[in-house]
């Protein structure tokens, strides 16, 4: 049985280190090499993760091109800030490596976007007609074999697959309305006052209003024109994990739960890590923290043509580190669970 090469780069952050624990123990994987920032020091692979003690694996070490390439990986995956994934994937894809990427760098097709909603140029514009956008329940054949893959954002993930099923319903000139909540560790490990435990514990805000990076990969995702009436409020909870979407739908024409749970079903039977509530239950937190699944539910208020969608992810896991092992599995031609179940 062949294995899979696999590299990961910012593997000491929080969704690199999720991927890590994944990996660890996929069947099919071994792992070449694990990187940190220049600047970072040296950490064994049990430091990083003393729940896996006993499991051997490479030391964290600080990422330089040469080192990476060193282990021969067949695949890279990019756990670091934007600007960072941006540099270093045009160098590994010519040296031959996949690269499945967590971050930003990739998921927006328009490289005129980037210097607004993201602050820099896009270093290689020609990439993003490339890159594989692997929302996985979406992605069809493109994803196998896919040299660049960019894994969406953990917001996105969680209003896509709420809200890809059921477009063709929605009223076209009603406004789409989406509040997110997520945890703390959205944010990464960077020390910052703002989300320090003072400064967080016992209150609840909204942030970024209008102005979050994530608004135009959604309006992307969903095909909205710039002029449609999508408004996206994320809000911090002081929770470390998780993420839950509420969202406000109008369609065209009464419908009925029948019609909307066939929305569903369409694309999800059969998927293990996307789960469908019966219509009027809605989905928590707790029930996916720790999951690779999202769970989705729905409410029809009366009238019939209006609804209140909610979705549940856990933001490292299915917003970033299962979904990028989902997407490595469907890159190499293993079942999408492989690893994950
Ligand atoms: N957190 C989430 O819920 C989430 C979900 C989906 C996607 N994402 C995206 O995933 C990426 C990582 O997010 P995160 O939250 O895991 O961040 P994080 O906890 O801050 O970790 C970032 C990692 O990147 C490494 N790094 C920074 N600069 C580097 C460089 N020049 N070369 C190599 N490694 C470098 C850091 O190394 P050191 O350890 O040495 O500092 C760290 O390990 C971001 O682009 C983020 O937007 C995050």
């Amino acid at each position: 049985m062949s294995v899979i090469r696999v590299s990961v780069v910012g593997a000491a952050g929080y969704s690199g280190a999720e991927a890590v624990r994944l990996l660890s123990r996929h069947p099919r994987v071994v792992l070449t090499g694990l990187f940190g920032s220049a600047g970072g020091r040296r950490a064994a692979f049990g430091s990083l993760h003393p729940d896996l003690a006993g499991l051997d694996g490479p030391e964290v070490v600080p990422y330089v091109e040469a080192a990476l390439l060193e282990g021969a990986p067949d695949v890279a995956i990019l756990a670091t800030p934007n600007e960072v994934s941006a540099e270093v994937t045009p160098g590994l894809l010519a040296a031959g490596v996949r690269v499945i990427d967590v971050s930003g760098a990739f998921r927006l097709r328009e490289a005129s976007l980037y210097p607004a909603w993201y602050g820099f140029e896009h270093p290689a514009p020609a990439l993003l007609g490339e890159a594989v956008y692997g929302l996985t329940e979406w992605c069809g054949a493109e994803l196998e074999g896919a040299r660049l893959v960019a894994n969406p954002g953990c917001y996105p993930t969680s209003v896509l697959l709420a809200m890809k099923p059921l477009v063709l319903l929605l009223a076209p000139h009603q406004p789409l309305l989406v509040t997110s909540a997520s945890g703390v560790s959205g944010a990464g490990k960077k020390a910052d006052v703002a989300y320090s435990f003072c400064e967080l514990a016992g209150s609840y805000k909204a942030y970024a209003a209008g102005s979050h990076r994530h608004e135009p990969e959604m309006r992307q995702e969903l095909g909205l024109a710039d002029e449609a009436a999508f408004s996206f409020v994320p809000h911090l909870l002081p929770v470390v994990r998780g993420i839950l979407s509420t969202i406000h739908v109008s369609f065209d024409a009464p419908v009925s739960d029948a019609a909307v749970a066939d929305r569903f079903a369409r694309v999800y039977e059969g998927r293990p890590f996307v789960r469908v509530l019966p219509a009027g239950h809605l989905p928590e937190l707790r029930d996916v923290v720790g999951t690779p699944r999202a769970h989705i539910g729905w409410k029809l208020l009366p009238g019939c043509r209006r609804a209140i969608v909610v979705s549940a992810i856990d933001n490292l896991l299915k917003g970033a580190a299962s979904q990028a092992v989902q997407n490595l599995n469907r890159v190499f031609g293993l079942p999408e669970t492989e690893g994950l179940l």
